[in-house]
């Protein structure tokens, strides 16, 4: 069975959350399945290896899922404008799948949670796409004949699933939000089906 790739890093669990919504759009086409793997923390002292398997959450991405995913969907939390390190950490370790092809002609889309409403939700779906077009994948967002778009005061853009977390991180995920994450796994998995058709 095909697997759409999640990709994410979540400290306090907003875009966890996100990435479970997501797989379940996956796994709403018929035939296509969600693979679910987080990314470790980057510490100052980076010689000490993370351990292979996480106390918690999603198992750790490795190069295999890159080359076996029939698609891929990062997801990462909003800092500064910008995906937080330990996301792009692990892509900065992806050379050799870029050389490679991995993930040449997949689609792939990206979601974030933020703190704030304009605290730089687009951007920082932006900055995913950046290497997944420089490793070929085709970039899915959301168009806005998903209603949800346009009905929503907080998650969701055109760029991407994402959620407005608030200052204190504890936000529950709107109903539109959730509508739009799941639509993102939904649409990805729906084009990876059809490409390997
Ligand atoms: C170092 C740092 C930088 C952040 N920068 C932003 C930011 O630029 N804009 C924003 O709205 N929220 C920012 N936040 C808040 C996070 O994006 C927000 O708490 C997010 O929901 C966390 O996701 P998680 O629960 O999956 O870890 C920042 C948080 C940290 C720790």
């Amino acid at each position: 069975m095909p697997d759409i790739l999640i990709v994410y890093y979540s400290r306090t669990g907003n875009v966890a959350q996100l990435a479970r919504l997501v797989a379940r759009g996956v796994e709403e086409v018929p035939g296509m399945r969600a693979r679910l793997r987080s990314v470790p923390p980057v510490a100052p002292v980076t010689e000490i290896a993370a351990a292979p398997v996480p106390d918690e959450g999603a198992p750790y991405a490795t190069p295999a899922d890159l080359r076996e995913c029939a698609g891929i969907i990062l997801g990462s939390p909003t800092r500064f404008g910008n995906m937080a390190a330990p996301l792009k950490h692990f892509l900065d370790s992806t050379g050799a799948e870029w050389a490679s092809g991995a993930l040449v002609g997949k689609p792939a889309a990206a979601f974030t949670s933020t703190g704030t409403t304009h605290g730089g939700q687009e951007a920082t779906l932006l900055a995913m796409l950046l290497p997944l077009l420089h490793h070929g994948t085709l970039i899915v967002g959301l168009p806005f004949t998903e209603a949800a778009l346009n009905a929503t005061r907080a998650g969701g853009t055109p760029y991407g699933a994402s959620h407005v977390a608030g200052t204190s991180g504890d936000r529950a995920i709107g109903e539109e939000a959730k509508i739009l994450a799941r639509a993102l796994g939904r649409r990805v998995a729906t084009i990876a089906a059809k490409l390997i058709a």
